[in-house]
């Protein structure tokens, strides 16, 4: 599908620049479905429309924001995207493509990225938290498929270890501080928009996947190319299909998320603190 289109993405940086002059953070956050009030405890620098960010658009999800704020908590600052845009939305890559983008191009050194999933590990409860340590693409897609741009790292970007051993290791000690417990996993990732069906997840478990969303990948890929360190954690808010005992929705996507804000906010205020 349509690879990152390297003059929009310039275009949304110069527009960046000049809204954000002067500011500077080596940390970011993109926040997945409903996590958007994580940011709620944390003071205000500037905030920033996605909509006004050329080839950004409005996330067309319910309770994704659609904000970029320079936040700042302990005198560490932070860049918090205020909910993503998704290749389900049939844009192509460039929408997901931009924050990342803006990040490699201005100094962010970490970027935490957190989503909502659907639990395939029986272990795990809804409403448990997971540090991600891998992904599966199940996309059928990539976005780095298309001429090479060097933004992007070399062109055939080596994944072993995409979610490092340093960025789980801050979130482990973030947990520990504010007191969260965290499961581990595997995050697998499909195209969506549909939720899988029963046999997909069954497959999918036996190629070890912990969780499963629409999410995170295609920005972990570009981050992890460009250099970042990459984190991510996925909050469980119900079980798969096949797994659940009732038909999936976005309505129990939003409740358990609700439900389990004030731990993300804590955990991600410990990981902002965290020089
Ligand atoms: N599947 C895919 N994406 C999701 C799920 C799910 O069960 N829950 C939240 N996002």
């Amino acid at each position: 599908m349509t690879p990152p289109h390297p003059e929009t993405l310039e275009q949304a940086n110069r527009h960046f620049q000049k809204t954000f002059a002067g500011l500077h953070a080596e940390k970011a956050i993109i926040c997945g479905s409903g996590w958007s009030g994580v940011t709620d405890q944390l003071k205000v620098i500037k905030t920033l429309s996605f909509s006004e960010i050329p080839g950004l658009g409005s996330p067309g999800v319910v309770g994704h924001r659609g904000e970029l704020a320079l936040c700042e908590l302990a005198g560490e600052k932070v860049w918090i995207f205020k909910g993503r845009r998704h290749f389900y939305e049939g844009e192509g890559w460039t929408p997901i493509a931009i924050p990342i983008y803006l990040c490699a191009k201005n100094g962010v050194k970490e970027l935490l990225l957190t989503n909502s999933a659907g639990a395939v590990n029986p272990g795990f409860a809804v409403g448990d938290l997971m540090i991600i340590t891998d992904h599966f693409n199940a996309m059928g897609d990539n976005p780095l498929v298309g001429e090479h741009q060097e933004i992007w790292g070399p062109r055939f970007p080596d994944l072993s270890h995409t979610y490092g051993a340093a960025g789980q290791t801050k979130i482990a000690t973030a947990a520990r501080s504010a007191d969260v417990s965290l499961q581990q996993g595997v995050y697998f990732a499909t195209r969506g928009p549909v939720y899988e069906t029963p046999a997909e997840v069954r497959a999918w478990k036996t190629l070890g996947a912990d969780a499963v969303g629409m999410s995170t990948v295609p920005e972990a890929i570009l981050a992890h190319a460009a250099g970042i360190q990459v984190s991510g954690i996925s909050c469980m808010t119900n079980f798969a299909a096949g797994i659940s005992p009732h038909p999936l929705s976005h309505e129990e996507v939003t409740e358990t998320t609700a439900k389990t804000m004030p731990k993300m906010q804590a955990l991600l205020r410990a990981w902002i603190e965290i020089s």
